[in-house]
């Protein structure tokens, strides 16, 4: 059976008493069986998020790191800083990244693979525009993502990604995908990673819906075959919301 997971992108929001509590209350709440919670944090917060977050079923993830292993890069996260402090999960490829730090293919292929060299596992997001969900070229878009910055790992390798479709243009705008676009293009990537690996390897791979996933939503997005879960921006900046969003599955 294929992991269940909820993770919480909250961006750069929350003061680190408001980061503390909910932290705290999430790491308080009976999670599901079978069922991962992952919370990607600001960086300042993920030391001491890290230690508060005892449940076992409760990870803390950064939201970045570097493509290189250390030097002269001002402001910038290695790979060793989070592995050094316990952290064991990353994102890579978030739209917002993609789009104000011009984080290309190429670049977030570089930060998969030093991740994954270390020990950490990746939540690996992507996801098309407006412009080309109108055209309909979205698989064709997502799997030039994909085929860039994933599909030259192994198999033992992907064992430690978890992808995230996040199509943009339902990130932050109140705009979900309906669960039958999240399906069809889960179902599409699952296709890929088969046609690219085994379909052992594709059955195995959890793939997160993102964009606008609220308490009303979650449950019929995550009752879809291809869909093993979300990543939630806005609504996991609040407790009663993102515990009613773990509960969906
Ligand atoms: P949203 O963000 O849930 O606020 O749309 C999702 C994301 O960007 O990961």
């Amino acid at each position: 059976m294929r992991r269940k997971i909820a993770a919480g992108n909250w961006k750069m929001n929350l003061s680190f008493s408001e980061a503390r509590d909910l932290c705290s209350e999430i790491n308080n709440v009976k999670i599901p069986n079978g069922v991962e919670v992952i919370m990607a944090v600001p960086s300042p917060y993920l030391y001491v998020l890290n230690a508060i977050a005892r449940n076992k079923s409760v990870s803390i993830a950064a939201q970045n790191l570097h493509s290189k292993d250390s030097g002269a890069f001002t402001g910038e996260t290695s790979h060793n800083m989070l592995s050094s402090i316990g952290i064991n999960y990353v994102l890579v490829g978030h739209s917002e990244r993609r789009q104000y730090n011009k984080e290309s293919n190429a670049e977030l292929k570089a930060k998969v693979d030093i991740a994954l060299a270390n020990g950490l596992s990746v939540i690996f997001c992507c996801g098309e525009p407006l412009s080309i969900r109108k055209k309909k070229t979205q698989d064709a878009y997502v799997a030039k993502q994909l085929k860039e910055s994933l599909f030259h790992l192994s198999a033992e390798q992907l064992a430690s990604v978890i992808v995230a479709y996040e199509p943009i243009w339902a990130i932050g705008t109140g705009v979900t995908a309906s669960p039958i676009q999240a399906q069809q293009m889960h179902k599409s990537i699952r296709g890929l990673v088969s046609k690219n690996y085994t379909s052992k390897v594709a059955a195995q791979l959890p793939i997160l819906y993102g964009g606008s996933v609220k308490p009303a939503n979650a449950q019929d997005l995550f009752s879809r075959a291809d869909v093993d879960g979300g990543l939630v921006g806005g609504a996991s900046l609040d407790a009663a919301s993102f515990t009613a969003i773990i509960k969906s599955f």
